[in-house]
């Protein structure tokens, strides 16, 4: 079973972004201390984005490449070699509004936030679909990136209730700290070599060296 990650900690992160950037936010404030990764590069494919101006304040190097004009090939290796030549181990997106080919997934874990519990409501405006669609419970998926969209492994999971008066803001609102927590523990379990792929299920093994099968009692 393929390990994640494996390696010493602290694993470096890189993490993309296209707008406000608060799950960046988390993981910036995560990764300090004992916590196994360091945020390294921040890459956005928007220019003037928010994100940036935080990665810019925690310190941490930012560029801003833009996909536009180019065919989606070139620009996941454009993106690709950015980030190993700034010696990033692991990716995150976080609001990186771009699908990843092949060409960029290839050989690193890569982990994605999405607003909805999949694989329910993939794709752009989980939270609007899912108050479209009337579900009474909603929530946040962390998980690894395949060549799908939003179709990868799953890694974490948390719920929120949807109420008659929803809005996808206020749907969306009520997810995003959800987010913001699940994603700070997922990346903390594959940046400590803890997170096996077992076909598409995922195996996180316990510091008392147990492994289970994440959401197990
Ligand atoms: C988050 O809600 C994230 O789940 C979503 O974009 C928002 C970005 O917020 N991503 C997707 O919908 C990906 N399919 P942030 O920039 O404040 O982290």
């Amino acid at each position: 079973m393929p390990v994640l990650g494996a390696g010493a900690p602290p694993r470096r992160v890189g993490v993309l972004v296209s707008g406000r950037g608060s799950n960046l936010q988390a993981l910036l404030d995560a990764c300090v201390g004992e916590f196994p990764a360091r945020v390294v590069s921040v890459v956005s494919n928007i220019p003037d984005v928010y994100a940036l101006e935080r990665a810019s304040r925690a310190g941490v190097p930012t560029r801003v490449l833009s996909h536009r004009g180019k065919p989606r090939e070139v620009y996941d290796l454009e993106l690709r070699d950015q980030l190993l030549s700034d010696g990033v181990e692991i990716v995150c997106l976080a609001g990186f509004m771009r699908v990843l080919g092949a060409g960029f997934l290839h050989g690193w874990p890569v982990l994605n936030v999405h607003p909805a519990l999949l694989p329910a409501f993939p794709g752009m405006h989980g939270a609007k679909q899912a108050v479209d669609a009337g579900v009474t419970q909603a929530g946040a998926t962390v998980h690894l990136v395949d060549a799908g969209v939003d179709t990868g492994p799953i890694l974490a999971q948390g719920s929120v209730p949807v109420f008659s008066s929803d809005t996808e803001d206020s749907l969306a609102a009520r997810i995003l700290p959800i987010e913001h927590q699940l994603y700070v523990q997922a990346l903390r379990q594959v940046a400590s070599g803890r997170v096996a792929v077992d076909g598409r299920r995922v195996v996180v093994e316990l510091v008392d060296g147990e492994r289970r099968w994440i959401g197990a009692p």
